[in-house]
């Protein structure tokens, strides 16, 4: 049996009237994971990890790309564009070929991981590397959906925003109740905006009886939300959130103040150890920006500003085979031995 498409489950928040949603690449329904062993580390008891990895592209930019690209359909849109640090656009491809539409995308040169740029490129987008960083991309990118019969698929298009909640209804959905605190990474600051809609539209439902603390975390590196000024070269190995003037920098600020959360810097260092730990602790693989959630939790709980028996999610917003660079830096070279029992028992050492 097929399962029910994303937006159909969630139809009742998010449809207009009775608008059908004929795209569908089987986006959402990701596991939330109890994190017993990280959590033991972390000194929390009930850690918990939203792995957005096993999304059809594998990040959580498809829950709202699916809601942006089905309306772009009905509006009759002639093709999709959007600026990109590299998820954005691996999704929007996607949808864009389901749709039979082309898809334009702008990504900063050289900062792109190669999974991402690969899965642009199979799903047919049209890529143009410009010499600047995300935010450049963007500007151009709000000019030129100004000017063209292409509909903008970046969270600017609140339809982006909008299916993204649908991760918050999950949580709750998964919990039997909203967390105490859910951490996300912070780059152009639409998915913490959608989180913070998300559990605030459940509970006007009556689906919880409470709204969760959100913790935003930015790149130290790539921090303009935590400093309180545009960084004009942002710079960190989580190239995601390689971003220096968020377009939803107010409503992450609105997110932040409403809930009683904060948003905070990690270290790039940070964002590493905890990426590896995630996976050697957890077997989730995810990639660098994701893993800003559990390092920046991490410093929280070191601090002791959680407490060890709050409920925490940790969101990771995308696989980390999308940015294999980022880790094989780290492990070296493997060299071969000879293909001999001996050799390999020697090799293997003691179990
Ligand atoms: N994590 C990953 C894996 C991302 O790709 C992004 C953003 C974020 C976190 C931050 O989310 O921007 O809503 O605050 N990626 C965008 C892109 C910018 O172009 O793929 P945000």
């Amino acid at each position: 049996m097929l399962a029910e498409p994303l937006l159909e489950r969630y139809r009742d928040l998010l449809a207009r009237g009775a608008e059908a949603f004929p795209i569908t690449l089987g986006e959402g329904g990701t596991p939330l994971i109890h994190a017993r062993r990280l959590g033991a580390e972390l000194g929390l008891e009930r850690l918990y990890l939203k792995f957005e990895g096993t999304n059809p592209t594998g990040s959580f930019k498809d829950r709202g790309m699916v809601l942006a690209v089905n309306r772009a359909v009905t509006a009759g849109a002639r093709a999709v564009i959007c600026a990109s640090t590299g998820n954005t656009s691996a999704s929007a491809a996607a949808y864009a070929a389901a749709a039979g539409l082309p898809c334009h995308v702008l990504l900063p040169a050289g900062k792109v991981a190669r999974g991402k740029l690969a899965q642009a490129l199979v799903a047919g987008a049209r890529l143009v590397i410009i010499d600047g960083n995300f935010d450049t991309a963007l500007d151009a990118v709000r000019r030129l959906g100004e000017e063209g019969s292409a509909a903008v698929v970046n969270s600017i298009n609140p339809d982006r925003i909008a299916g993204q909640e649908t991760a918050a209804f999950e949580i709750v959905d998964a919990l039997g109740e909203a967390p105490e605190s859910v951490a996300l990474p912070v780059g152009n600051a639409g998915n913490i905006t959608a989180h913070w809609q998300g559990f605030s539209r459940y509970a006007r439902a009556g689906r919880a009886s409470r709204r969760p603390r959100m913790l935003g975390f930015q790149a130290a590196g790539a921090a303009p939300i935590v400093r309180g000024a545009p960084v004009e070269a942002p710079e960190t190995v989580a190239t995601a959130i390689r971003i220096g003037n968020p377009a939803s920098w107010r409503l992450a600020e609105a997110a932040r103040d409403e809930s009683g959360g904060l948003i905070e810097a990690v270290e790039d260092e940070e964002i590493l150890a905890a990426q590896r730990d995630i996976v050697r602790l957890e077997g989730i693989f995810c990639e660098p920006a994701s893993a800003a959630s559990v390092a920046g939790v991490r410093r929280l709980a070191r601090a002791g500003r959680i407490h060890r028996s709050e409920s925490v999610v940790c969101v990771l917003t995308g696989h980390g085979l999308k940015d294999p660079d980022a880790v094989q830096a780290e492990e070296g070279t493997l060299n071969p031995i000879p293909a001999r029992l001996d050799a390999i028992r020697d090799a293997i050492g003691a179990w």
